[in-house]
C-alpha cells in the first residue's frame, strides 16, 4: 500500500489528493501545505512547497513511497533532484528538464531546432530592439516576457498600442533581459497534457481551459477560469498531429540534450488552418484542466506513476462521460484582490469542489485568487453546466465573481 505526499497548495492538488486517495492501493495522502478544504481526502502538513529539506526529511520520516510535485516553481527550483538525491522517488522533472517551462525562450530554441510547430518568433534584449521589431510586424501580435521577468507573463495585442504598452511596462522593471515576441495564432485552442518517462509518453484526454477573467473570452489572461473535458470539437486528427509532431518529439529533444523529462509534460496547442501548433509547454498538469481530467481517470493513478516511472506501458482509461468546472475568485483578480471573504452555503452541494485557495476561520473564507473549483460530471456537457451553474448560484460569497460561459461550445461552434 503506498503512502503518497502531494506538494503544492491549490485546486490541481485537492484533485490531486481526490484521485490518490480513491486508489485502492493508497494508504494515506499527505498534501504540503495544501489548504484547509483538502481535509476530505488528505492531511494537510504545513510546509512549504520550497522548503525541501523540511519535504525530505517528512518523506523518510512518514516513508513516503511517491512525492508527487503539482506547481511549477519548485520543480524549476529542483525539488526533483533534491528528493532523488535523498533517495525518495519523486515524479517531476529535473531542474534542467523544468526550463522547457520556465524559459519561454529556451523552449522556443530547442522547438525550432527539432522541427516542432509553433508560432513564429523572434527574442529580443532591450526596448530599442523590441520597438524596431514591432515598427515593422503590425499587430495582432503577442508579447512574452521570459522567466526572469516572472509574473508580466503574456499579452495577446490586438492592436499597436497595447503590444507597445506592453513592451514599455516590461522593460521600466528591467532594461535587459530576453523577451519573446511571436506571431499570433488563430485556432481551436486545446490543452494536451501526457505522463512522461525518457521518449515514453502517454496522454490523456484532451481538456479545454478559459485563460480569460470575463465572459466572452474578455480581460485579462488568468491562470484559467473554467475547464471541460472531453473536448467534443477538438478532432481526434489533431490530437494524433499533436502527438506525432509535438508530444512525442519534444520528449525525444529532451532525451537527446541529456535531459530526459520524467512528470507530466503539457502541451498548451492551437489547431490553426496550418496545422497544429504549441502555444507553450508546461511541465506539470494545468490547473484547473487537472481537476476536470483527474475526475474522469479511472486507472488508480499510483499505478500508473509508477508504471511510467519503470519503464512499463499503462493504459489510461477515463469515465466517457464529460466533466465540466467552473472556478469562483475573489473580485479583483488577477490582480489584486481582498482575502478572508466568507463563503457560505459550501458544505451541501449536489456536485463536487476542488478547494483551490479556502482557509477555514470559524467558516470558510479565501486566501486565493482563485477560491473554488465547482464542478459535475454528466452524460452531456450541458447537463453538467446546468447542473454547475445552479449549484454554484447557491454558494453565498458576495465578494467572489465566476465566467457564465464556461461550456457553450454549441454557440461557438455551429
Ligand atoms: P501562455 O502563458 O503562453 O499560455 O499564454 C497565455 C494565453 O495567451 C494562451 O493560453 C493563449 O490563449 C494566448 N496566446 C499565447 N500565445 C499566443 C499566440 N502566439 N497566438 C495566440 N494566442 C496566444
Ligand atoms: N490552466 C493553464 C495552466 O495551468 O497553465
Amino acid at each position: 500500500m503506498n503512502r503518497i505526499l502531494i506538494v503544492g497548495s491549490g485546486g490541481r492538488e485537492h484533485a490531486l489528493a481526490k484521485c490518490f486517495h480513491k486508489s485502492p492501493t493508497v494508504e494515506k495522502v499527505f498534501v504540503a501545505p495544501g489548504n484547509a478544504g483538502m481535509r476530505d481526502v488528505a492531511t494537510i502538513i504545513p510546509i512549504e512547497a520550497m522548503d525541501f529539506e523540511k519535504l525530505i526529511s517528512f518523506s523518510k520520516e512518514e516513508n513516503i513511497d511517491l512525492v508527487f510535485v503539482g506547481p511549477e516553481a519548485p520543480l524549476s527550483n529542483g525539488i526533483s533532484d533534491a528528493m532523488k538525491q535523498a533517495g525518495i522517488r519523486v515524479f517531476g522533472p529535473s531542474a534542467k528538464a523544468a526550463q522547457l517551462e520556465a524559459s519561454k525562450s529556451f523552449a522556443k530554441q530547442l522547438m525550432n531546432q527539432y522541427d516542432i510547430p509553433t508560432a513564429k518568433h523572434v527574442t529580443v534584449f532591450t526596448k530599442d530592439e523590441a520597438m524596431k521589431y514591432l515598427s515593422s510586424h503590425p499587430s495582432p501580435i503577442v508579447i512574452k516576457a521570459d522567466g526572469l521577468m516572472a509574473g508580466k507573463g503574456v499579452t495577446v495585442a490586438m492592436d499597436d498600442q497595447t503590444a507597445i504598452n506592453a513592451v514599455e511596462d516590461i522593460y521600466r522593471e528591467v532594461a535587459y533581459g530576453p523577451l519573446v515576441i511571436e506571431e499570433f495564432l488563430e485556432g481551436e485552442e486545446f490543452s494536451l497534457m501526457a505522463f512522461v518517462n525518457g521518449e515514453k509518453v502517454f496522454p490523456l484526454d484532451v481538456a479545454r481551459d478559459y485563460k480569460r477573467a470575463h465572459d466572452n473570452d474578455e480581460g485579462l489572461n488568468t491562470g484559467g477560469m473554467g475547464s471541460f473535458s472531453p473536448v467534443p470539437f477538438i478532432k481526434d486528427e489533431w490530437v494524433k498531429e499533436a502527438m506525432n509532431n509535438i508530444m512525442i518529439p519534444m520528449a525525444k529533444a529532451m532525451v537527446d540534450q541529456g535531459i530526459p523529462f520524467t512528470g507530466m509534460l503539457y502541451g498548451g496547442l492551437m489547431a490553426t488552418s496550418n496545422g497544429v501548433k504549441t502555444i507553450e509547454f508546461n511541465v506539470r498538469f494545468g490547473d484547473p484542466e487537472a481537476e476536470v481530467l483527474l475526475a474522469r481517470l479511472l486507472t488508480p493513478i499510483d499505478q500508473i506513476v509508477f508504471d511510467v516511472m519503470d519503464g512499463k506501458d499503462v493504459n489510461l482509461s477515463f469515465d466517457p462521460r464529460f466533466a465540466l468546472g467552473v472556478v469562483m475568485a475573489s473580485k479583483g483578480y488577477p490582480l489584486n484582490f481582498e482575502k478572508g471573504i466568507p463563503i457560505r452555503n459550501l458544505d451541501d452541494l449536489g456536485v463536487d469542489v476542488c478547494h483551490m485557495g479556502t482557509d477555514w476561520d470559524n467558516g470558510w473564507v479565501n486566501k486565493g485568487g482563485r477560491v473554488l473549483f465547482v464542478m459535475d460530471l454528466d452524460e452531456t456537457l450541458e447537463k453538467a453546466r446546468e447542473t454547475v451553474y445552479k449549484e454554484i448560484a447557491r454558494i453565498d460569497a458576495p465578494g467572489l465573481f465566476y465566467r457564465s460561459d464556461i461550456g457553450r461550445w454549441k454557440e461557438e461552434h455551429v
